[in-house]
């Protein structure tokens, strides 16, 4: 598959929608404990995790930034028998270790920390992914200047993997259309984070790129429509909108919008992804 540049990533239909593009960074989405946990309890993402296990195959030091529960750290070290991570969140790194202990998966070394200063000497990784996390951060671009500085750019087989949501996710278009204007908030563009991370890693040297889709989805077997429309419903703004004081005028509002999607698609709402590759040197 022959390589892109920056600038075939910032018109790639995969980082669109292109005519919602914005100027600027909205500023970090907060991520509430519960609302994760109940979010990840629906989350299936098979194909997800195999495509990151084998795209950081043949690692032999590598970073999962924001590891979260940690799915994809114990994925990617029982495929290639270490992985070390950095999350902010004490819980969850608590929680990374007893589940390392509970199912033998590698070895995984994890770290409290924030990807705006990640606690590693430069180019101390071969390989850095980071999935879901760009929305999350402080600072957009020292965040990925960071995962730059500490890949190994001389290692021949550097890259750096960055996952957010696809154009047409079916998630963050629902929470767009309805919650970000009861919320007074800015369209969550996915995209513009996949292609400010492009420029910033083409200007550390990583100017070799590969896009390609990830399908994953929330999962709803429950029989009666209603309880999928409530359990959506509640899922849904939980996971952007925790503690939020309009929480419960953003469920009411979701109802007509997931119970048309539902009929469209009975038990699942699409969690499509974009997934970035960058290596080191011009593109072919
Ligand atoms: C949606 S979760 C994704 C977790 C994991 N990467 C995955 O794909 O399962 C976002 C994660 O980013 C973490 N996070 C938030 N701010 C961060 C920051 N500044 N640096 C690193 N991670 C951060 C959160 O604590 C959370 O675990």
């Amino acid at each position: 598959m022959p390589h892109l540049d920056e600038n075939a990533i910032r018109t790639h239909p995969l980082c669109g929608p292109l005519d919602r593009m914005p100027a600027e960074y909205r500023g970090p989405r907060r991520l509430g404990r519960d609302g994760w946990l109940n979010f990840v309890q629906r989350l299936g993402r098979g194909e997800e995790i195999d495509l990151v296990r084998a795209a950081t195959a043949g690692g032999r030091r590598i970073l999962d930034v924001g590891g979260g529960t940690g799915e994809l750290t114990r994925a990617v070290a029982a495929e290639s028998g270490r992985c070390t991570t950095v999350e902010p969140h004490r819980d969850r790194v608590a929680t990374l270790h007893l589940a390392t202990e509970a199912e033998g998966a590698g070895v995984i070394e994890a770290f409290p920390g924030r990807a705006e200063s990640l606690p590693f000497p430069d180019a101390s990784f071969d390989v850095v992914f980071s999935t879901w996390v760009l929305p999350f951060v402080d600072d957009l671009q020292r965040s990925v200047r960071e995962m730059a500085r500490v890949c190994d750019l001389s290692d021949p087989g550097a890259r750096i993997l960055l996952i957010g949501g696809a154009p047409d996710n079916e998630l963050i278009n629902i929470l767009n259309e309805v919650c970000a204007p009861i919320a007074g908030e800015p369209y969550d563009h996915h995209g513009f984070l996949l292609v400010t991370a492009a420029e910033i890693l083409a200007e550390e040297g990583f100017r070799r790129f590969a896009l390609q889709r990830t399908e994953s989805a929330l999962h709803f077997p429950e029989i009666s429509l209603e309880e999928r429309i409530d359990a959506a419903c509640t899922v849904l703004v939980d996971f952007w909108y925790e503690g939020h004081p309009r929480a419960a005028d953003m469920r009411s509002a979701l109802r007509p919008a997931v119970r048309g999607h539902f009929e469209r698609r009975p038990h699942a709402i699409g969690d499509q992804g974009t997934v970035l590759v960058a290596r080191p040197g011009a593109p072919s």
